[in-house]
């Protein structure tokens, strides 16, 4: 039994309506009551104006609530933006940073991950700081060294293993279907832990999770990996016995 908990994240993306969000919730909350010997923790980061709705189904249950993305200040003049201080009072424990639809659709720079971080740390929330190449740089050669760079520059100094997650997520893996194979991931995941150790006095309790395209089918391989230590899973979180069938492949 690995020293690190599985994590299981379902990033919602920009879908749902508040009907859908609930009833996914619930059905969530259903399975983990019949599941109090859960190995793993059940995280659900939903769009920003549904988190109030889902911390009400989700209250006082095991399941995790989390915000897909934070600014670095606490509060001001941003139009849009959402504050980590904000998703704290809603309930998160946890807030996506640097997903690669915001590095790629919202020029997001490793500079201001690592400030994301900073304020989600600072608001007493868990960053799962996500890195990734993509299909040029592993055509090139270049994912290790891309890999490497993202980690380094994204993490806050001050962090400590238990302040925050990675997620590992292959741009080119991202809702297209394809998946890493489990070798590629033990290598890249194995990789990220000894680039934390340059960043943090221990690599060992940090969670280190796999996205890009996680279906039931590919989760059980990639959960039984040494350095895998939870999924973030797009797709197949919004619907509940996908979510959960993926879940339950933990080891
Ligand atoms: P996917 O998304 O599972 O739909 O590929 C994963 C993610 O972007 O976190």
């Amino acid at each position: 039994m690995s020293i690190r908990r599985k994590l299981i994240g379902g990033n919602w993306k920009m879908n749902g309506s508040r009907t859908m969000a609930e009833a996914l919730a619930k059905g969530l909350v259903a399975r983990c009551s019949e599941r109090p010997d859960a190995t793993f923790d059940l995280l659900i980061c939903p769009p920003a104006p549904l988190i109030w709705s889902v911390a009400h189904v989700i209250a006082e249950t095991p399941v995790l609530l989390g915000g897909q993305d934070c600014h670095p200040e606490a509060s001001g003049a941003h139009t849009g933006d959402t504050a980590a201080p904000m998703l704290r009072e809603a309930g998160c424990s946890h807030v996506i940073v640097g997903h690669s639809e915001r590095r790629q659709n919202h020029s997001e720079t490793n500079l201001l991950v690592q400030a994301k971080a900073k304020a989600a740390m600072a608001a007493d929330l868990v960053p799962i700081i996500c890195v990734g190449e993509t299909e040029t740089e592993r055509d090139r050669g270049e994912a290790s060294a891309v890999v490497a760079d993202q980690v380094e520059s994204s993490i806050p100094s001050g962090a400590g293993p238990e302040s925050l997650v990675i997620a590992y997520e292959p741009v080119w893996a991202i809702g297209t279907g394809r998946t890493a194979s489990p070798a590629d991931v033990q290598e890249m995941h194995a990789h990220i832990r000894s680039v934390l150790t340059t960043r943090l006095a221990s690599a060992d309790t940090v969670r280190i999770l796999y996205g890009g395209s996680v279906k039931p089918s590919s989760a059980q391989a990639l959960l039984a990996l040494p350095d895998v230590d939870g999924a973030l899973v797009g797709g197949a979180s919004l619907k509940a016995e996908d979510f959960w069938l993926i879940a339950t492949s933990c080891p």
